[in-house]
């Protein structure tokens, strides 16, 4: 069905994208920079981030699918940086990993990325040099790579989850960024959690409109547990990959650091009632993250559940008999300490690895070693088993492919590239390994990763 002229551009909000034929959109260059943004609400002074293009979040970037991209990274920071298409099957030259797939850029460099876009959905970029710190001060983006045609849907919004942690005295980012409390506990938490940029977001939309919201999780270590209000809807995609049938909506919408999830929301609330997206927010029960403001109405009732979204190549479940099977137990942090584990190819007790920064550990490696935790080879596919020793969760993220849950009676979940692994949790993915090259593999609650939940991969 074709969208009536009417409803299209209806009230378009700041991050509304256009319901057009898919195009290309966004700047040719980004540029990290530092630069000074109104986060606070009203009456603080604008807080000093890094960014890219001078805004938090980065500008969006969108493509149509089967096409290339390309941008060129001009570092404009006194610091080196780099940058990951975060959930692209991407050429591994192209991943953006500083240490591993490139060479960090120095101040004043630049890097030109250029890679295919095979797959539709909703990604991010984010710097990968120092990404606990980087990530923090504001170097994310949203990265939209659209399906040919495009849902039946009113209007379609990307909503850059984020929290920043603001000192209230002084309006601008808290720093310890290495701070070893947050690395050897649940990570850097902010205090101040938003949407694109801004506390107070909200969209304006009609009862019985159909919005597609795209949602990214950008925040360093938070989880958001979400709930919609006012609005019903399905889920369609989770981090970028279409779900065969679309899930209705009926219980919280957990979403980890890096995770993504594209809801098809209709606004069922009426006019003057207040509807959003509600987050959990500890004692305070739950509150406003993103409100839609309801005026008027589109239709006298709502619409039939949404078709699948169509999906993209390369979806087949593995086939898992006899398959090689991994294990990767996650060790250390607070109440858990580590007796010890190799970090730079000696083996350190945990007082010595503590000296270095380093609290945790996968399958007992602290950091990237030389060698990678598994060499796979082209098209082979493995089983591999995150066992959760810790007290905390755990956000695990491998870059490069996209992989399964296995469930206990053997069945294969939707495909994701980030799971969230709960404590005292085993939780075994999947996957073909199909695109060759050195892949990270990371706990994305960033404090975590830097101080010992980081490996790697190599597909030959
Ligand atoms: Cu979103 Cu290794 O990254
Ligand atoms: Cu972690």
């Amino acid at each position: 069905m074709s969208l009536p002229l009417s409803r299209r551009g209806f009230c378009t909000g700041l991050a509304a994208l256009p319901l057009a034929r898919p195009a290309f959109a966004g700047p040719a260059e980004l540029a990290a920079m530092p630069a000074s943004v109104q986060l606070a609400p009203e009456g603080y002074p604008a807080t000093g981030v890094w960014s890219y293009g001078g805004s938090v979040p980065g500008p969006l970037i969108r493509a149509p699918q089967g096409t290339r991209m390309a941008r060129r990274l001009e570092n404009r920071l006194d610091v080196p940086t780099s940058v990951h298409w975060h959930g692209l099957r991407i050429d591994n030259a192209m991943d953006g990993v500083a240490g591993l797939t490139q060479d960090a850029v120095p101040p004043g460099g630049s890097f030109d990325y250029a890679f295919a876009l095979p797959d539709a959905g909703t990604y991010w970029y984010h710097a990968h040099a120092n990404s606990m710190e980087q990530v923090a001060r504001g170097l994310s983006g949203a990265l939209v790579v659209d399906e040919p045609s495009p849902p039946d849907i009113d209007r379609d919004e990307l909503l850059m989850i984020d929290d920043w942690l603001i000192d209230p005295e002084t309006g601008q980012l808290a720093d310890g960024f290495a701070s070893p409390m947050a690395r050897s506990h649940g990570g850097r938490l902010g205090n101040l959690a938003g949407v694109n940029g801004r506390w107070d977001f909200a969209l304006e939309a009609k009862q019985h409109e159909r919005l597609r919201l795209r949602l990214v999780n950008a925040a360093n270590a938070r989880i958001f547990v979400l709930r919609l209000d006012g609005l019903a809807g399905w889920t369609v995609a989770l981090d970028g990959m279409p779900l065969e049938t679309p899930e209705p909506v009926t219980a919280e919408i957990v979403l980890a650091p890096a995770q993504r999830a594209d809801l098809i929301v209709d606004v069922t609330a009426q006019d003057g009632v207040p509807a959003g997206l509600l987050m959990q927010a500890g004692q305070d029960g739950w509150k406003t993250l993103a409100g839609v403001r309801v005026t008027g109405r589109l239709a006298a009732r709502p619409r039939e559940a949404p078709a699948p979204l169509p999906p993209n190549p390369r979806m087949d479940r593995p086939v898992l008999d006899g398959v090689r099977s991994l294990a990767m137990p996650l060790q250390g942090g607070a109440m858990r300490g580590l007796e010890s584990a190799r970090f730079e190819g000696a083996e350190l007790d945990v007082g010595a690895l503590a000296a270095r920064g380093q609290y945790w550990a996968l399958a007992g490696q602290a950091g990237p070693g030389a060698d990678p935790f598994a060499r796979l080879s082209l098209d082979e596919a493995v089983r591999l088993r995150f066992g959760n020793a810790t007290v905390f969760p755990h956000a695990m993220h491998l870059h490069g492919m996209h992989f399964r849950v296995v469930a206990r009676d053997g069945s294969q979940g939707p495909m994701r590239d980030t799971v969230l692994v709960l404590p005292g949790e085993s939780t075994e993915i999947a996957l073909v390994a199909d695109n060759p090259g050195k892949w990270l593999l990371h706990c994305h609650m960033l404090g975590h990763a830097a101080s010992g939940m980081t490996t790697w991969i190599e597909v030959a």
